[in-house]
């Protein structure tokens, strides 16, 4: 396994953590950063910082320019049609919020119903439950698998005449399945619903072509694709947006604020970003999508695939170790239990070896619960993890055995 050879972008892994390598497998929950992304923003606030959009003067000027031109950057990362389909937000959930909030305020009624499945993560469940204590349409939850799997025949039964809107996770958090979103997307594009795409999981690891895929909405954070955290995208298709009224008010997004006539709003983007943006991490996700473009997300993900069967056959292979979610479509997350241990257990040792990982039900209650489990633990890889990564992950976990044996 060749690998990707970028350990030495990232700065983070200069250290030791109780006196081990840092062996880092929690990119799922955030990943590293790279030299590029801290330079970008450092440099950013050393010469060009002030706010946007509002200035006349020479700095002002030229942050918006770098801040638009961020949004164009984001655009040709997702081959978005248009830059004005790229909404800035602090982060995929914020994302998932904004079109609940508007979208759905709107076009849901009593009895409508809208679709998601059991392995998505709170952020597409929970605005969800909360704009039902205002609107009492039903959620229609599409089951999961006991390998982890969601068939796009549950998904096809639980779209019926009254769904409003599909809206589902391309790559589980949890256990890393992928699920047939083309066929999802194809299927209630017949029936003239629209869907949203949670691709918060998917991003990093695979090339994602928002017109190909014909997504009405997609959501994902920065920070998970190598980028700094308080930034995130939602794209809308225009046709989209258009119809949507402002999630937030504040500067920014008005036209004319009157207390005599009617306050009117700017078109969308902006009227969905309301008061100062995230400028800075905007300017860092950029810089971040070009380093993930440089490096080539056919490689990456070819790269990935690689680690990924690798870690299968290894960490799947020791006794006492079963492997949670087994779809045949995975992404770079493996899910596991170590027979008889708390996965909090479990992630305390293989800290004290200098290995992080994530231990906990990964903000997917519903999944877990579907399995019979609370928690798990979960490893999940980037860019800078080797094969090498994955061997101390099983010497760790040869000591968690050792010591609860
Ligand atoms: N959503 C993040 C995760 O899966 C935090 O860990």
């Amino acid at each position: 396994m060749a690998g990707l050879k970028v350990k030495q972008d990232f700065p983070v892994f200069n250290q030791t953590i109780h006196g081990h390598p840092l062996v880092y497998l929690d990119s799922g929950a955030s990943a590293q950063k790279p030299r590029c992304v801290i330079d970008a923003v450092t440099h950013l606030y050393e010469t060009d910082y002030a706010n946007i959009h509002r200035g006349v003067y020479e700095l002002s000027m030229r942050i918006s320019e770098c801040y638009e031109q961020a949004r164009r950057t984001v655009q040709h990362f997702i081959n978005a049609a248009h830059e004005d389909e790229i909404v800035f937000t602090s982060g995929a959930t914020e994302s998932f919020n904004l079109v609940v909030a508007s979208w759905g305020r709107i076009f849901l009624k009593e009895g409508d119903e809208v679709v998601v499945t059991r392995l998505e993560h709170h952020a597409n469940i929970v605005p969800w439950q909360l704009l039902q204590k205002q609107i009492p349409f039903t959620l229609r939850v599409v089951p999961i698998q006991s390998n982890g799997e969601v068939l796009l025949a549950d998904v096809k039964a639980a779209i019926t005449d009254k769904t409003k809107i599909v809206s589902v996770t391309q790559v589980s958090n949890a256990l890393g399945t992928i699920l047939p979103v083309e066929e999802i997307i194809s299927f209630a594009h017949e029936k003239g619903i629209p869907v949203m795409l949670d691709g918060s999981q998917a991003i990093s690891h695979t090339a994602v072509d928002v017109q190909k895929l014909d997504a009405d909405f997609y959501a994902f954070s920065g920070h998970k694709i190598y980028g700094p955290t308080g930034i995130g995208v939602l794209y809308g298709k225009r046709a989209m947006l258009a119809k949507m009224p402002p999630y937030q008010g504040g500067g920014d997004m008005i036209e004319t604020v009157s207390f005599e006539e009617q306050t009117t709003f700017q078109e969308p983007p902006m009227r969905f970003e309301a008061g100062t943006p995230p400028i800075a991490q905007a300017i860092g996700l950029a810089a971040a999508l070009d380093y993930v473009s440089a490096l080539g997300l056919d490689k990456i993900e070819a790269y990935e695939a690689e680690l990924l069967a690798y870690a299968i056959d290894k960490i799947g292979s020791l006794n006492g170790v079963r492997l949670v979610g087994t779809a045949p479509k995975k992404a770079a997350i493996l899910s596991f239990v170590v027979e008889g241990v708390h996965p909090h257990d479990v992630g305390t040792i293989l800290d004290s070896e200098g290995i992080a990982v994530r231990a906990g039900h990964h903000c997917a209650q519903p999944a877990m619960e579907a399995l019979g489990l609370m928690a798990t633990v979960r490893a999940s890889f980037g860019v800078y993890n080797t094969k090498e990564d994955i061997d101390a992950l099983a010497r760790g976990l040869e000591k968690v055995k050792e010591i609860f044996a």
